[in-house]
């Protein structure tokens, strides 16, 4: 390259440092937005490593594991503009933090239906979390045949600023009431479905099904419990 090529010819270069402030501008706007995220992040970190304890504990003191599987997700800042305004409400972050308790979601998936209860209950009852809201769509299915338990929480986050308080949702399932809900969550998400009506009545009987099965599974799984206690 000669000696004095310049990178950027004199004109561009205005440009270059005018949109260099734009994207500043843009990253600054962002950045309260990115900050709840950041946050939100955190609060999942914090629940998952306080399930995954319950989970290791119980493996240790009983060579059980109740919890199969744990995931963890942040609503996607497209879903949570959508959800602000099908609640009629302008997507500050302020509104947001207030109004919208799932932009931090943990799904557990526990083998059996006792399971679900029990770390739902040890969960709550620990003395930095609150439960705010609790939903037994087990003991009250919804009419389409969808179980799950969901609790909303509030757990604090430790940040530079000091504590910060957040909220969650929790959903507890069994392995086969996920399977049913993957299934049932398609069919909302298909909109050229042929007899929908149908489809929704077979999956109601399956999600029936399902729910005997969980419950006899779970008799089978305490039997053994108890009569491996009794033969030690
Ligand atoms: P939304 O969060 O706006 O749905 O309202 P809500 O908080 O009153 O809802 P709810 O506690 O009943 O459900 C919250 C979440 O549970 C949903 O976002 C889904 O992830 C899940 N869920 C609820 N009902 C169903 C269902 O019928 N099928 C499936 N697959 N998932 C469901
Ligand atoms: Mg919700």
């Amino acid at each position: 390259m000669a000696e004095n090529t310049q990178l950027v010819p004199a004109g561009d270069f205005e440009n270059i440092i005018g949109s260099t402030d734009r994207t500043a501008q843009l990253l600054e706007t962002a950045k309260p937005f990115m900050e709840l995220m950041m946050q939100n992040e955190c609060a999942l970190r914090e629940l998952e490593t306080k399930l995954n304890v319950l989970n290791d504990e119980f493996s240790t003191l009983y060579n059980y594991n109740p919890i199969e599987s744990i995931k963890t997700r942040v609503k996607d800042p497209l879903s949570i503009v959508e959800k602000m305004h099908r609640k009629g409400i302008t997507p500050t972050i302020e509104n947001i933090e207030k109004t919208l308790n799932d932009i931090a979601g943990v799904r557990v998936i526990c083998s059996f239906p006792e399971d679900i209860y029990a770390i739902a209950d040890i969960l709550t009852t620990q003395d930095d979390v609150t439960l705010l809201k609790r939903k037994d769509y087990i003991a009250n299915p919804k009419p389409n045949g969808y179980r799950s338990l969901h609790l909303i929480v509030g757990i604090p986050i430790f940040l530079s600023t000091g504590k910060k308080m957040m909220k969650a949702e929790v959903q507890f399932r069994t392995i086969a009431m996920d399977f049913w809900a993957s299934l049932d969550h398609k069919l909302k998400y298909k909109h050229n479905v042929k007899n929908p009506e149908d489809i929704a009545a077979k999956l109601k009987e399956c999600a029936d099904s399902i729910s005997e099965l969980d419950y006899r599974m779970q008799e089978i799984h305490n039997r053994i419990e108890r009569e491996s206690w009794d033969s030690e």
